[in-house]
């Protein structure tokens, strides 16, 4: 299975250089060091999307994964009305080699708009 194909149900850019409205809502937009430093806790923050994503109890959107690989790292639950759809969480990355390049993968899911994601390529050093 490649890399991609765990994920290939979820919706991406038609052409990332032009996104659509819809796009704009419901991206991932990762803020994420380059690189990191093995086994040392980073800071992830995820806003959803580049045009906030509204957070009424008809549409909103309910969760955003955290993925390196295919490896699934963490799950935050948000609720329409008392959250914004925006995150920050702190990961670990073990490299394995001197410098191992990373791809950190955010889903995020709309009630009414399914699922959405955005990837970040990131170096962990030794
Ligand atoms: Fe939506």
């Amino acid at each position: 299975m490649s890399d991609k194909g765990f994920f290939c149900g979820n919706n991406t850019p038609q052409d990332p250089a032009n996104l659509t409205d819809s796009e704009k809502k419901h991206m991932p937009v990762i803020d994420a060091p380059d690189e990191v430093t093995a086994g040392e806790p980073f800071k992830v923050s995820v806003k959803v999307g580049e045009i906030a994503h509204l957070m009424e109890e008809a549409h909103h959107i309910q969760w955003l994964d955290f993925y390196f690989g295919q490896n699934f790292y963490a799950r935050v639950d948000l609720t329409p009305v008392f959250t914004a759809a925006e995150v920050t969480v702190s990961l670990v990355r073990h490299g394995k080699g001197n410098h191992e390049l990373g791809t950190l993968r955010v889903v995020e899911r709309c009630n009414l708009h399914g699922q959405w994601e955005a990837t970040k390529e990131i170096r962990v050093k030794k």
